[in-house]
């Protein structure tokens, strides 16, 4: 049977680094309240002169040096982005130009935080159909450029920084078992972006008002949150015959350590088996699951025949998870 199984990953973060402690310099905030209701204690921020093809470009090199492969062998390039460089042209063409990735197909996908997920589910549709054999998958955001600096309800959350997966037609019983996307529209209002779309073009006037900022509903999206992970989470184990026991290692996106817990307390799944970098990265939406995943991956924590699990939330509403056999 075809698979895609994901041979390589790379992950890079800017240089800087704010900690809780430098924003307790910018807004009424403390590193007791930062890390007690969310579990961050720093992120990276990108530097003046890096937008979020910067980022991906270099965890890409990063991915393809590792699988040993040249750009030009891309069959097609996937970016997962809320935050492109411009709305026209995409990130993911950007970053083909970039690579000098000549033969692949590039194109962006826009679910929030649960981007890396849609994408790896897009990429696995893509190679068990056999229209394409090798894939370059990027989650890469630039966040810090659309949080409001004065809110404090959220620029202590986000962060910057990029992860790429490199997957690969083979066969045989590892690779991606299955991937679940879900999406709730009616929900949209609880994390939203308003202005500069077709709705509401950039003016004076909404730049006045801020709606260029991400705005967040944090309280509501946190229940809504953990409530919709937990039925993600078994849905994911039903399909695959599996229990909660039998995974290896489950990557969640990295919003809310408090989230994080929650779900493998709900699902009875030790904590040692989840793996957590939202101390030093924050919230990086969809470069969150990737750049965890290569950290873990150049660990050793992750081993062949391992079984993973990857899940997500995130605006839109989206949410989605993966199933892997290492
Ligand atoms: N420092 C100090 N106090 C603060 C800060 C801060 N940085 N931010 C908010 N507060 C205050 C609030 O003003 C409020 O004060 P009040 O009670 O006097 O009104 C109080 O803290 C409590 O605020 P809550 O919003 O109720 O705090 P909560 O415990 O819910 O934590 C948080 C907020 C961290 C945002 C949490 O709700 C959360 O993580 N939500 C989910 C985020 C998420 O998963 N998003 C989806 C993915 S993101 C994406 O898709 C891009």
């Amino acid at each position: 049977m075809l698979r895609a199984r994901i041979t390589a990953t790379g992950s890079y973060a800017p240089e800087k680094v704010l900690t809780n402690f430098d924003l307790e310099k910018i807004v009424p905030t403390s590193d007791e309240w930062i890390t007690g209701r969310t579990g961050i204690k720093a992120r990276h921020i990108a530097g003046g002169d890096q937008a979020t093809s910067d980022l991906a470009l270099e965890a890409s090199k990063n991915a393809l040096q590792y699988a040993g492969l040249k750009a030009r062998e891309l069959d097609l390039i996937i970016v997962a982005t809320m935050t492109p460089d411009t709305l026209l042209p995409s990130t993911a063409c950007l970053l083909q130009h970039r690579l000098d990735a000549k033969k692949a197909a590039a194109f962006d996908i826009n679910a929030a935080c649960s981007g890396f997920i849609y994408g790896l589910s897009v990429a696995d549709s893509f190679i068990r159909s056999g229209q394409y054999k090798k894939i370059l998958l990027v989650g890469a955001e630039t966040l810090s450029r659309f949080v409001d600096w004065e809110d404090r309800n959220t620029c202590v959350l986000f962060g910057d920084g990029a992860g790429a997966a490199v997957l690969e037609a083979a066969k045989g019983e590892n690779g991606i078992l299955s991937t679940h996307l879900h999406a709730d529209g009616s929900m949209g209002d609880l994390l939203s972006l308003p202005g500069g779309g077709s709705r509401e073009p950039t003016s004076q006037e909404t730049v006045c008002k801020k709606m260029h900022y991400i705005k967040m509903k944090g309280n509501e999206t946190f229940k809504v949150a953990v409530k919709i992970l937990e039925n993600l989470v078994t849905e994911t184990l039903k399909q695959n015959n599996l229990k909660p026991s039998q995974i290896s290692s489950m990557i969640p996106h990295q919003a809310n350590l408090r989230i994080i817990q929650a779900t493998a307390k709900r699902l009875g799944l030790s904590m040692d088996k989840v793996i957590i970098n939202i101390d030093r990265y924050g919230n990086t939406s969809a470069a969150s699951i990737p750049i965890a995943l290569d950290e873990a991956v150049r660990s050793g924590r992750i081993r062949k025949d391992d079984y993973l699990l990857l899940e997500a939330f995130g605006g839109g509403l989206t949410w989605a998870s993966a199933l892997i056999r290492w």
